[in-house]
């Protein structure tokens, strides 16, 4: 299989209650470690200590110790991501001698990591423990983000009872480890739906929290305006452009929706598209390029073609739950919009 780009592995991750019994292979699971290894942490000390669960035996109790939830059951592997409170203390000569050693520190890092992590980690106090569950909480997102990118399913979890979480990974008696989360994974049983999100400008705020931050729109001209008759047509050039200095991270782009409606009633493969696009100096010249290379369209078939692509909306339960999400996040009030185009000039503030 492919594995998912980051960004992908964000969109598609569902917290999945049901796995199916199929096993990890060990070459996943090793890639999943490294991915968890790979976390940033504060000075690099890396305070987790990360189980993995997956004998039976362990795992029925590693369940009881979480309400019972099926999804450790079900799942191959549970990562217990734990946290080492005084682990900073042990680590912390041998981070610094390999990042000296590889030339990722000079003198400078290396003394103020000397001078002043000791007594950072000392004041810390009862917030020591805060700030080693941060960092165990970053691998586990490496780590789910990976299996995503691999075709694996997880769940985060909070749901369970400290101490005998601690007793199953034989912890119970070490007041320095403090329990992270539960991160079950494997094999989707289930495809959950994405349960909504709250609308950005309620969440994320430019300088100070009284600003809420704005998306700005794309420069992308409406799907429904028109070049050579058809619909979508000048989006599509301007995503060609866009794309093309990397400034649409993430889109769907040329294979996929109105663009491969597009291309695909214009018989014109998308990467001969592309290279005209970029080829050519302004519009006309990519008119001019399609006229000579793309299909013929009688007027009917274009009127045609425009009809269908401006009236497509949700055609699913999983489409129009995604649609109602992403409405609600441009304004909820706006309850008359039912297809993409529309949703699209709404969402780029045209209409
Ligand atoms: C820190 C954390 C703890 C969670 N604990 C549980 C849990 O104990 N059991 C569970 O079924 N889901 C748990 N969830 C999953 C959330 O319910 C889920 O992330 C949320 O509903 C959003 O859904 P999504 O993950 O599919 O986007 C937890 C999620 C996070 C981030």
């Amino acid at each position: 299989m492919n594995e998912l780009s980051v960004l992908a592995a964000i969109e598609k991750r569902r917290s999945t209650k049901h796995f199916r019994p199929d096993p990890i292979a060990d070459t996943v699971l090793n890639a999943l470690v490294d991915a968890a290894a790979e976390a940033p942490s504060s000075y690099n000390l890396q305070p987790w200590r990360i189980v993995i669960v997956q004998s039976e035996e362990k795992k029925r109790a590693l369940a009881a110790a979480a309400w019972n939830q099926a999804q450790i059951i079900e799942a191959p592997v549970t990562f217990v991501f734990a946290a080492s409170l005084e682990s900073w203390k042990a680590q912390m000569r041998q981070v610094i001698d390999t990042a000296r050693a590889v030339g990722a520190w000079g003198t400078k890092m290396v003394s103020v990591v000397q001078g002043v992590a000791p007594g950072f980690h000392k004041d810390l106090g009862d917030r020591l423990r805060e700030y080693t569950v941060k960092d165990s909480m970053i691998a586990a997102t490496h780590l789910a983000l990976a299996a995503e990118s691999l075709g694996l399913a997880s769940c985060f979890m909070n749901g369970w009872i400290e101490d005998d979480v601690k007793r199953v990974i034989g912890a119970e008696n070490d007041p320095n480890i403090a329990i992270a989360l539960l991160l079950p994974v494997g094999y989707a049983a289930e495809t959950a739906l994405h349960p909504g999100r709250l609308a950005r400008k309620k969440l994320f705020f430019v300088d100070t929290l009284e600003n809420p931050y704005r998306f700005t729109p794309k420069h992308l001209r409406s799907p429904r305006d028109k070049a050579m008759g058809l619909v979508h047509l000048p989006r599509l050039i301007d995503k060609v452009r866009l794309a093309s200095r990397g400034e649409l991270p993430g889109y769907n782009y040329l294979t996929t929706g109105f663009d491969k409606h597009l291309l695909d009633l214009l018989d014109v493969k998308p990467a001969a598209f592309e290279a005209a696009v970029l080829a050519a100096p302004d519009d006309d010249a990519v008119i001019r390029w399609l006229e000579a290379n793309a299909k013929r369209l009688a007027d009917e078939d274009k009127d045609a073609f425009n009809r269908r692509i401006l009236a497509i909306g949700p055609t699913d339960e999983k489409r129009r739950q995604r649609f109602r999400v992403l409405l609600d996040e441009i304004d909820p009030t706006r309850t008359e919009i039912a297809s993409f185009a529309e949703l699209i000039d709404l969402a780029e503030g045209r209409i």
